[in-house]
């Protein structure tokens, strides 16, 4: 028997990076997948191609989760194919970094309307589900950088922080329908986000990782695995998977 064997999964921004490896995860270990991108058709196909030829479920649903109409229409339709819904995991989010006295309204909102207000509106979609079922797993990705300061990410870091907050009220929130909330929170993984800082930057980052690398987008998905699989009794927690960069 695999460990999420019988159980759907909706992962947002799974077309790329962290979240391809999240759906992948789930899909080996037995859960029918729904695969979000924004514009990434192309790797969403693939990646669905992979998963079923794994033996695998998978579906791909384009949505930008920012997008309140949207996010909660994917959320409805997903649990409609599925017929239920197991596991949400808000995985999807953008950086537009600069430092305050440059910083626009539009890179400010954006971040948090993709990361914190697409968090809110797929939860919030998926509660009256969940609910029905007495069953929901929701993991939310945040990151280490919204737990310390990171220069240029006053947006991403308010963001992140702000989901952080979110998932404990949720937790409190929703813990008599029998959902469980939680956060992963990465530090620096090898994706496309991280391809984007120059490698002189990214040299100075890993010197202040005591494991001296950055994280396997593998890494961060075990432990999403580990709470929708083997969390029953875990609600309202972070798990903090950096290689000891905030401990
Ligand atoms: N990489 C890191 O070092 C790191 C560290 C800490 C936390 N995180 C967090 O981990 C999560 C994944 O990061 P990543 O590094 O895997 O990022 P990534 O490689 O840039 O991939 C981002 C994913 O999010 C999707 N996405 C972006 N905007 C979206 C929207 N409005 N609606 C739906 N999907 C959207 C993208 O879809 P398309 O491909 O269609 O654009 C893509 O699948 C993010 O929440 C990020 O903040 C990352």
């Amino acid at each position: 028997m695999k460990r999420v064997d019988g159980k759907t999964a909706l992962v947002t921004g799974a077309s790329r990076g962290i979240g391809r490896a999240i759906a992948l995860e789930l899909a080996r270990e037995g859960a029918k997948v729904a695969i979000n991108y924004a514009s990434s058709a192309a790797k969403a196909k693939e990646l669905a191609e992979e998963i079923k030829e794994l033996g695998g479920t998978a579906i791909i649903y384009k949505a930008d989760v920012g997008n309140s109409k949207e996010a909660r229409g994917m959320v409805e339709a997903v649990a409609k194919e599925f017929t239920h819904l197991d596991i949400l995991v808000n995985n999807a989010g953008i950086t537009r970094d600069g430092l305050l006295p440059a910083m626009t309204d539009e890179q400010f909102s954006q971040v948090i309307q993709t990361n914190l207000c697409g968090c809110f509106y797929c939860t919030s979609a998926a509660i009256p589900i969940m609910a029905a079922q007495s069953y929901g797993r929701i993991v939310n990705i945040g990151s280490m950088n919204g737990q310390v300061p990171a220069m240029g990410q006053a947006n991403y870091s308010a963001s992140k922080g702000g989901m952080l907050a979110f998932t404990r009220t949720a937790a409190l929130e929703l813990v008599n329908f029998g959902i469980t909330v939680n956060a992963v929170c990465p530090g620096y993984t090898e994706t496309d986000m991280v391809d984007a800082v120059s490698p002189a930057l990214q040299t100075i980052i890993k010197g202040k990782i005591p494991m001296g690398r950055f994280a396997h987008a593998e890494e961060i998905a075990k432990a999403v695995l580990f709470l929708v699989a083997d969390g029953d009794f875990i609600t309202g927690q972070q798990i903090n998977v950096n290689g000891g960069a905030y401990m």
